[in-house]
Parts: structure tokens; sequence; C-alpha cells
């Protein structure tokens, strides 16, 4: 059972796929967190992020490594725990630049549909393209939206009491550049059932998708 999860920031996904997985008994992957990591990587080495040929030079060279339990999602990068780092919101403001260059993403991609395959018993991958690109064979594909009002507010709830007005300029900034980047845009497959997060609360998410799933591994 291979679910994908696609949507913007601030629709629930990474808190949605992970109740999901553990609630399921299904392996977890949190891809923006791989996206996180190498420009985590990329700033550290002093490689100029808005340099597409360069990063695309170096996006061989770092090793990231995903831990797929979602009671414990872990990724390292060379060894080095990311976790913490890659919160940031310099990597925040940057990730998107960092994951637009084809060469990232083709790499990134290969270590994503290695994960799926080796997961036994099923995966529940979340992102932006699993559903059109990465997994376009999964067994279900969810697109979460919310408003962007709503989303704001919850990602300045997560960061602690940040400002909603500037939270929802820089999220409206990262969904254009990552909806509009010419390899693979965040985008909702032809297949996909679309779960408006709006007027939920995360638990009604969890229970819809929960839902989904058991649907189509019953065949109901
Ligand atoms: O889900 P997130 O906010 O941690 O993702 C960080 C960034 O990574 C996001 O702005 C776009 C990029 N990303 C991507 O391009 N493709 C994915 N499958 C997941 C994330």
């Amino acid at each position: 059972m291979i679910v994908a999860i696609d949507g913007p920031s601030g629709t629930g996904k990474s808190s949605t796929s992970k109740a999901v997985a553990a609630k399921l008994g299904l392996s977890y992957l949190d891809t923006g967190a791989q996206y996180r990591a190498i420009t985590w990587w990329m700033i550290s080495n002093g490689i100029d992020v808005d340099d597409a040929e360069a990063v695309a030079d170096a996006a061989g060279k770092p090793v990231i490594v995903s831990g797929t339990d979602p009671a414990r999602p872990t990724i390292t990068v060379d060894g080095v725990d990311a976790s913490g780092p890659i919160r940031t919101e310099e990597v925040t403001s940057r990730v998107s630049a960092v994951s637009a260059v084809p060469e990232v993403r083709a790499l990134i991609t290969e270590l994503q549909r290695t994960i799926a395959r080796s997961a036994e018993g099923g995966i529940v991958v979340e992102g932006r393209d699993i559903g059109t690109t990465v997994l376009p064979d999964a067994d279900l594909k969810i697109f979460l939206t919310a408003s962007p009002e709503a989303r704001a507010a919850r990602r300045s709830g997560e960061l602690k009491g940040a400002d909603v007005a500037a939270t929802r300029q820089a999220l409206i900034k990262r969904d254009a550049a990552d909806s509009s980047r010419k390899t693979s845009p965040l985008a909702k497959a032809g297949d996909a059932v679309e779960v408006d997060t709006t007027e939920l609360t995360l638990d009604q998410v969890i229970e819809c998708v929960v839902t989904l799933v058991e649907e189509k591994r019953t065949g109901t």
C-alpha cells in the first residue's frame, strides 16, 4: 500500500501523514525534509543557492538518509543529525531555489523511489510531486488544500507566535515558487482525492484519510 499525500505547506500534511502511517502500521517519508537537508548542506558548504549550476554540480555530494518510523522520523546528512537545522528560517527561505534545480530533483526522486519500493508493508509519502512524478502508480493519492489564512494561522502557531501576516506572505511566496518551477511543480494529480482542510480539525483530517486508505485496502 503506497499512499501519496501532496499539497502546499500549512495544510496539515506532515501531522496527518505521520498519524495515518502510525495508525495503520505503515512507514512514513517526509520528502520536504530531504529537500531541506540538501539545502542545509549547500548553505553549510558555502554554495550560492541562487547559482543553479553550482547547486547542480554539488547535488550528488551529500549523503542523505531518512528514517521512516512515523513515531520517530529521522534525517541525517553525511551521518550528522539534521532534524533541527533543516527547520531554520534560513533553510525555509532557500529551499525553493534548491529544490527547483533539475539535478537535485532527479537525485532526490531516485532516493524517494528506492525508499518507497523497499518499505515492507507500505508507506505514506508526503510532498509536492509524489502523486504526479515520484510515485505515479501510488495506490492512493491525496491532495490537501486549505485557505491561505488557515495555513498561515497554523504555521505561525507552529512557529510559536510568529506574525500571521508575515507568515502568510512567506507561504504565498514559497507556494508560488514551488508551483511555477519547470521540473515537477507542486500539483494535484488527475486521480488524486482533494481534501479541503480549512474547516477541519487535525483529528478530522486524519480520520478522513484513514477512511480513504481503508476503503482502498478493502476495495469498497
Ligand atoms: O514540506 P516542506 O515545507 O518541508 O517542504 C520544503 C520545500 O521542499 C518546499 O518549499 C518545496 C520542496 N519540496 C519539493 O519541491 N518537492 C517535494 N516532494 C517536497 C518538498
